[in-house]
């Protein structure tokens, strides 16, 4: 097979906001492809950016009286709890305002100008008079002149998906200021999309197999010549005026290029930048011819992504999409389509606060997906019901219903010898692999989970069948029990392997349990011993669902009518200490940590260590131990001598740059150490004694 050179991305979101939920589920999506794609051995290179431009961040920053630059920097600061939090690899993460946009930009604007694209018009265009500004399309609405849908953006229709100019808007009003806006003239810059060379190569593109048949008819439509023997769609209009916050156009003072102009752009910048961090040579990748470069992005912005790009890429001498990949939108609980600026019902820092597993999430969503733009509902019951019979009672159960015996009885030592049914289950579980393959690069990810649980139903009735439970309980069975097991724990790795795209961490888990790996889509069974099993998926609870949708505590008046007038989005996200809640613990897991009170009975500065103090402490063994810990910022020695204080008292020892530190001394501190300084050691109250046990 020969190795696919794949650039793949995720559409830019708009720096304004936090992530929602409709957010994760495209990531998810395309995390999944390209988790499958490196699994097949095939160069992946996953990247995405902030989407930093245009006028509604740049009033949206004025509003929070910071610049747009602070104003971005602070939501790009947020994303990271989410991508790992949901096991999202993207292998960069960019801003369309990094430098490298700059400079491509204004690239490819010369490269269309010299194809003879680019025009200039002088066109009327909305002026809010209170606020003595352009109005940017997002802040015109008024009713669709296609379908007469109401409260439209200026710049497409939502409901029918008609792209047209702001004035051709019906009753037109500026949601700045709700006053009505008059017509005001200005040069503008066109992209001449209706010239027919551009025509002639949207048609030629767009059916060679880039994009899904549903998109293809929506493009027909609008490429097609309208009675003036035109096509639909007109020209695009490029430019905007100051003031703007975005890029700014070559020879053309005071004029930017309008944010969508430069957003697609931004993927070659932040592979680009991927590049250059790395040390390969982005010029090189993307003059191979080979490579491919494939969009994941959702129905809202289907031209911008099929028409405009596309033929900015060709006609300034640059490598097109190789497809672009149109998914639906998630609604939650049967709700509306969620806003596109504020996500409703299902918080997703909520979800991991609560404890709930991220992989839960993405097997509910693989579940559901298909190649199709249809749209997904998140139903609290169906995820409850596929997660618990599904994912955990299926799949899961598999190896904890085996493993313990391999444990207890083989000293976790596997036979390779196995009974011819099972050896059948194996051959029927192997022979899915090609098969499957084929679904998720189709990205029939719906289809390939429900394989795949039909092949856990096949293992589950070799179960019912060989009963290993009834077979432990004669010694005269053991071998016959050594086979059954081994049998269902290579089952178990083969169905892992299989959905390892869907559930990373959990393969991660296999992999320690099994001593195979399975980072590639190729067998490397079979397993031949096992580790001590773990738990590795607990059940969704119904009061974790309950929590994740009740209303948040409702909140002072004072404060509920400040809210109003600012965007819901720029609300800070609910971190206490600045990190999400870890997820849930037993008990069980809780009690193999040892904490103890300690008293700290000689503290010293570390020689060489400006972080350092060096502590010897008395957890009542008859013994002293030494800890190092990271405190020198926030006491003297003096401070601490004497005092009680807490350990984890069966850290395993660590060597450390000037020593052994047999331990750990709680203290607490922000996520963010830079921007909230402080470490606090904990104090136990009067009448702890050293050598007492924290439970
Ligand atoms: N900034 C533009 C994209 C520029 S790409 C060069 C944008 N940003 S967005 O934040 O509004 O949306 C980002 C992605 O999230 C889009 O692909 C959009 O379709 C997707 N989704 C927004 N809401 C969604 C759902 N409710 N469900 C699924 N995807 C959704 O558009
Ligand atoms: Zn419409």
């Amino acid at each position: 097979m020969t190795q696919r050179r794949l650039f793949v991305t995720t559409a830019l979101p708009y720096a304004n906001g936090k992530f929602h939920i409709g957010h994760i589920m495209e990531y998810i999506q395309a995390d999944i492809w390209v988790r499958f794609q490196k699994m097949r051995g095939h160069e992946v290179n996953f990247v995405c950016a902030d989407d930093a431009h245009g006028a509604p961040i740049m009033i949206a920053a004025e509003k929070a009286g910071q610049t747009p630059q602070q104003f971005v920097a602070d939501i790009a600061a947020g994303r990271k709890p989410y991508l790992d939090g949901f096991h999202i690899g993207f292998d960069n993460w960019h801003s369309t305002d990094g430098p490298e946009n700059h400079e491509l930009a204004g690239q490819i604007y010369r490269d269309l100008k010299q194809a003879g694209l680019i025009e200039t018009r002088t066109i009327e265009q909305f002026f809010d008079p209170d606020k003595a500004m352009f109005l940017p399309d997002r802040f015109i609405k008024g009713q669709c002149p296609k379908c007469g849908a109401k409260d439209q953006y200026g710049d497409n229709c939502e409901s029918c998906g008609a792209v047209y100019a702001p004035t051709e808007l019906k009753e037109p009003y500026s949601a700045l200021s709700g006053a009505t806006p008059v017509l005001k003239s200005s040069e503008h810059f066109f992209f001449k999309l209706s010239d027919p060379r551009c025509i002639d190569f949207l048609k030629q593109w767009t059916t060679s197999g880039a994009v899904q048949p549903e998109v293809l008819n929506k493009i027909t439509e609008w490429i097609a010549p309208g009675e003036d023997g035109k096509p639909k769609m007109g020209d695009w209009d490029i430019s905007r005026d100051a003031p703007y916050f975005g890029i700014e156009i070559p020879d053309a003072p005071g004029k930017y290029f309008y944010v969508w102009l430069d957003a697609p752009i931004g993927y070659l910048a932040s592979l680009k930048n991927l590049f250059a961090k790395t040390g390969r040579n982005y010029e090189t990748f993307m003059a191979d011819p080979a490579v491919e470069q494939i969009h994941f992005i959702g129905k809202d912005i289907i031209t911008f992504h099929t028409l405009f790009w596309p033929a900015m890429l060709h006609f300034s001498g640059r490598k097109v999409p190789s497809a672009v990949h149109v998914h639906g939108f998630l609604t939650v609980n049967n709700g509306e389509k969620m806003s596109k600026s504020r996500g409703t019902g299902l918080d997703p820092l909520k979800y991991l606060s609560l404890g709930m597993n991220p992989e839960w999430l993405r097997y509910y969503l693989a579940a559901k997906l298909n190649a199709k733009n249809e749209d997904v509902d998140f139903n609290a019951d169906d995820f409850m019901l596929r997660v618990n019979a599904d994912l955990v009672g299926k799949f899961v159960n598999i190896v904890s219903r085996s493993a313990g015996f391999i444990t207890k009885r083989f000293g976790g030592q596997l036979t390779h010898h196995f009974d011819p049914a099972g050896a059948a289950l194996l051959q029927t579980l192997t022979a899915a692999s090609e098969p499957l393959a084929g679904l998720y690069d189709q990205r029939e990810y719906g289809k390939a989970t429900r394989e795949i649980m039909a092949l856990a139903d096949q293992v589950n009735a070799y179960v019912d069948q060989n009963k290993p439970w009834e077979l432990a309980k004669d010694a005269a069975h053991n071998e016959r029990l050594q086979q059954v097991c081994s049998v269902l724990i290579n089952a178990f790795a083969v169905l892992s392997r299989y959905l390892a795209p869907v559930l990373p961490t959990l393969a991660r888990e296999v992999e320690k349990l099994t001593g195979l790996s399975l980072a590639s889509w190729h067998d490397t069974g079979p397993v031949r011993a096992i580790a001590p099993y773990q738990h590795l998926m607990q059940r969704v609870t119904p009061e974790q669902l309950e929590a994740l949708f009740e209303a948040p505590p409702a909140e002072q008046p004072a404060q509920a009518a400040e809210k109003l007038d600012s965007d819901p989005n720029l609300l800070p996200d609910l971190l206490p200490g600045g990190e999400a809640i870890a997820p849930a613990i037993t008990i069980d897991d809780f009690a193999k940590i040892d904490l103890r009170i300690a008293r700290i009975v000689q503290c010293e500065a570390v020689e060489g260590s400006t972080k350092l103090l060096r502590l010897t402490l008395d957890v009542g063994e008859g013994r002293m131990r030494n800890v190092f810990s990271g405190i020198a910022s926030m006491y003297k020695p003096a401070d601490l001598q004497g005092k009680l204080t807490v350990m984890v008292a069966n850290l395993a020892p660590r060597k450390m740059k000037f020593g052994l530190s047999e331990g750990m001394v709680l203290a607490a501190s922000h996520a963010d150490e830079k921007a909230q300084p402080g470490i606090y050691v904990l104090e136990p109250w009067p009448g702890a004694q050293p050598g007492m046990r924290i439970h």
